[in-house]
């Protein structure tokens, strides 16, 4: 792993990324909230200024002699409401409906609800918004009482400025508690991907050969993380086992028939006798044969391990495929006096890498040709059956006893036969078997027809 390919992506960026999104959509909407309450609270605080100049001006309202109505405007009543800001302040007082009383005679009134005697509302005056308080009372002459309205009203810049600082206040507010959570994850990732940083460490501080299991202590939730790459070391270290056996047991095999080669050039590079060259010659012949034949066994056994990772699998008549290896056999099967016979007809398909699969019949009717002993009938078949495909080689020599059909299967293991000077690796049924097992197909060995010798069957079941 690389740092670049690490810090493409970022836990503790992504905690942050999504405190921040979802924090703001918070705040956003606190500030919305904020905003209206701000709005009302300004208002109410300047509402009550305004009802209060309201008042002051309607108590100087009189009914003059002649029954119309006269102000005295009280210097103090807007003096009251200019102290604050720039605010500028309008007011007029009107009478009975239709009657201009005094004041600014373009100045917006607001409609009172029916029985409301002060109203309170937005408007706008010589293109500036303004907030406009209207108060109802009647002048009274002792006789009769005369209606009349107070209207004032006051632009709206120290209200705004009122709403505008509580707004900041929040924002601010909002602002820091963002910044305290992001602190605070920042800290928070940084104390818990400790444990995780200790684990790499551990790892790469290890030998390459060293894979005994983490025992570093780390939060609940990396524990997975770490059983995965215990379990996997184990692993590893069952698969390095099998290569170091294979890779000793594959020296060994070659060692004997090379050690056979050099004792024979040995034997005729001193001999002065033409016959004992020439016997030396067969002997070295026939043990570099051999070491041919473990060389190839061996590179089969390599190139299926590198087909499980590829295969170049297609469909194959396996009758065309198994004739075609019987028929290679059949010299050798003569030279044996083995009766060496096919049965399949027509087309039986399936889907398979064809070289492993001529190498997997290859190994089988080589081992029956060798092992069932002169006058045996070997009897390879390929069937069709439901869902499937099946693959016998048959004979009928001495076949291997039941408790040891599964020791032959594991690489370097031979039969009684290694004794008997016959040349082979042991590795013939473990490649069949890895082959096999590479086609998700089904290995069995059996006992030949009548109980005598040795049936060994290959069953794959997905056929095109
Ligand atoms: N058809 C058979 N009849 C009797 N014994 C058999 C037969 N096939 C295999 N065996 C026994 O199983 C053993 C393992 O076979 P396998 O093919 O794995 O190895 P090998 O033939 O000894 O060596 P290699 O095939 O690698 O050259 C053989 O040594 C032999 O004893
Ligand atoms: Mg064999």
């Amino acid at each position: 792993m690389t740092g670049a390919a690490l810090s493409a992506y970022s836990l503790r960026r992504r905690l942050l990324a999504w405190l921040l999104v979802s924090t703001a959509a918070i705040g956003a909407i606190a500030m919305i909230d904020t905003w209206d309450e701000a709005i009302d609270t300004a208002n109410e605080v300047s509402d009550r200024v305004l009802a209060g100049s309201a008042l002051a001006i309607a108590e100087r309202v009189i009914v003059s002699e002649d029954g119309s109505l006269e102000v005295d405007i009280p210097y103090v009543a807007l003096e009251m409401l200019t102290s604050a800001a720039q605010d500028r302040v309008f007011y007029r007082v009107d009478g009975p409906p239709g009657t201009f009383v005094t004041g600014y005679q373009n100045l917006p009134s607001i409609q009172r609800r029916e029985g409301q005697a002060a109203a309170f509302g937005d408007a706008v005056f010589r293109g500036e918004p303004i907030r406009v308080a209207a108060l109802a009372r009647s002048a009274s002459t002792g006789i009769n009482s005369v209606p009349f309205t107070v209207t004032v009203a006051e632009t709206t810049i120290a209200r705004q400025q009122l709403t505008h600082a509580i707004l900041l206040r929040s924002a601010l507010r909002i602002l820091f508690m963002i910044l305290g959570a992001a602190a605070i994850v920042w800290v928070a990732v940084t104390l818990s991907l400790r444990p995780l940083y200790r684990f790499s460490e551990a790892l790469s501080e290890r030998s390459p050969d060293d894979l005994h299991p983490i025992t570093e202590r780390v939060p609940n939730e990396v524990q997975g993380l770490v059983d995965t790459v215990n379990s996997f070391m184990v692993r590893l270290e069952g698969a390095l086992d099998a290569l170091r056996h294979f890779t000793g047991n594959a020296g060994h095999q070659l060692r004997t028939p090379l050690a056979i080669v050099r004792t024979q050039l040995t034997l005729a590079r001193r001999s002065g006798d033409l016959s004992e060259v020439q016997q030396a010659a067969e002997k070295a012949d026939e043990a570099v044969g051999d070491a041919e034949r473990i060389l190839a066994q061996l590179l089969l056994m390599a190139r299926i391990d590198a087909a499980s990772r590829s295969t170049a699998m297609r469909q194959v008549d396996l009758v065309d495929l198994a004739r075609t290896v019987t028929a290679e056999h059949v010299p050798r099967a003569a030279e044996a006096g083995i009766d060496l016979g096919f049965e399949g007809a027509g087309e039986v398909t399936a889907i398979v890498e064809p070289i492993l699969i001529g190498e997997l019949v290859k190994n089988l009717v080589s081992n029956a040709l060798l092992y069932a002993g002169a006058g045996a009938e070997v009897t390879v078949r390929v069937a069709g059956q439901q869902g499937g495909a099946c693959v016998e080689v048959e004979d009928n020599g001495p076949g291997i006893p039941p408790d040891r059909r599964e020791t032959v299967l594991r690489r370097f293991e031979r039969g009684d036969v290694s004794g008997q000077g016959r040349p082979g690796t042991g590795l013939g049924l473990p490649i069949v078997e890895e082959i096999a097992r590479l086609h998700g197909a089904s290995l069995s060995l059996e006992d030949g027809a009548g109980g005598k010798g040795l049936k060994v069957r290959v069953v794959f079941s997905v056929t095109a």
